[in-house]
Formats: C-alpha cells, structure tokens, sequence
C-alpha cells in the first residue's frame, strides 16, 4: 500500500519548514542564515537577542517533529512507519527541499520526534542538555552530550526483547537521529576544540 509512502513524504515536507526563517522575518530580524553560526535553530535566532523569537522557533521546531510522529502513532501505529516518519521529518529539517538542502542541525526536532515515542526519553534528554549548558554555556556541547546519551536512554527505557541485540526500531531511530545531529555539528566541534565557539553569557 501506498499509505506509509504518503506519510513520509508529508512528514519530509513538514520538516522542511524552517521556524528559524520564518519566525525571523515575522519579527524583521536577519535571516538566520547571514548571521552569527549562519544556522537557522533557535540557538542562531537568540543570538539577535529576542528572546521571543528564539523561543518560538524553538516550539516550532519541537512541534513540527512532535506532531506527525504523534499522528502517526494515533492512526497507524506500526512500529517502522512512525520510525520512519521520525527520520523524515528530522531528516526535512536538515536537507529542507524549500532551501536547496541547507538546512539545521536537528536539536529541537529530534527532540519532538522523541517527546512523541517516549516523553521520559526526551525528558531525561532535556535536563542533560540544561545541565552542560548550565555548566558550560554552550548550547552546541549541550547538545552534543545529550546527543550522545539519547541512544543510551533510549536503549534502557525502549528496548526490547523483539530481536537478539535488543534495539527496537525506536532505538534505532534515536541513534540514528544522534549520528547525524553529531556530524551537522562538526563546525561546532572544531569551534570547542580551538576556542572559538560562541558560548551565552560569555565573553568571546
Ligand atoms: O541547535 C544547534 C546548536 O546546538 C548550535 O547552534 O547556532 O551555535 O551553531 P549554533
């Protein structure tokens, strides 16, 4: 059948809408894209210094993933399906079709794609991110350790017995997720590592 197709594909285009470009033109910031990091996150969107605008971006962006996935889960609920409509909502929000393919780096998405499989999962993910950004001040390094513990979470809170190594589908799906927001935020990570990243509150 056709069906599972049709959700992924509305899910890709769903996830091609850029809060961070949209919500900035509504408030007549810069686009995203020319400013700061150059990403087009609620990260890059608070650097105009709007708080509300960054905010918003952020619900956006965490909505647009929540929101087929949580569809999904209400009407088909197939295990690969709301996976794959998972990846592909992420996946719009990192090569949009709206945007040549240039897209962002997946935090507040992926976010709402796990807030729809298990809201313990995007909690636990969320106060690692708010504890290494209370820490450190950087929203990249926040990201990227609670990037790397998601798969983790999941693992302990998902898995199942389904097959030998234990992984569901949603695990997989998180890990999957992790991999690639890891590698959109390589200029970050050369940034941590010569000094160069711009933290919040902090002097560069
Ligand atoms: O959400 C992306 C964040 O982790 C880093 O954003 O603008 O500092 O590259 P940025």
């Amino acid at each position: 059948t056709l069906v599972p197709v049709v959700w992924i594909v509305a899910a890709y285009l769903l996830g091609s809408i850029a809060f961070g470009i949209l919500v900035s033109r509504l408030f007549g910031l810069p686009d995203p894209r020319t400013v700061g990091s150059g990403n087009i996150g609620a990260t890059n969107v608070a650097r105009s210094g709007k708080k509300s605008a960054a905010i918003l971006t952020l619900l956006g962006d965490v909505f647009k993933g929540w929101f087929p996935v949580w569809l999904a889960l209400q009407s088909i609920d197939v295990m690969w399906v709301i996976s794959a409509v998972g990846l592909a909502v992420f996946f719009g929000h990192l090569y949009p079709i709206y945007y040549g393919f240039k897209g962002g780096k997946g935090v507040a998405t992926a976010l709402g794609v796990m807030l729809a499989i298990s809201p313990m999962l995007a909690f636990a993910a969320v106060l690692t991110w708010i504890a290494v950004f209370a820490v450190s001040r950087y929203s990249s390094l926040a990201a990227l350790v609670a990037a790397a513990l998601a798969p983790v979470y999941a693992w302990y809170l998902l898995a199942n017995a389904d097959n030998a190594i234990g992984l569901s589908d949603y695990v997989q799906t998180v890990l999957v997720m992790s991999v690639f927001l890891i590698w959109r935020h390589r200029s970050n990570i050369r940034k941590l590592l010569n000094g160069t990243e711009a933290g919040f509150g902090k002097k560069k």
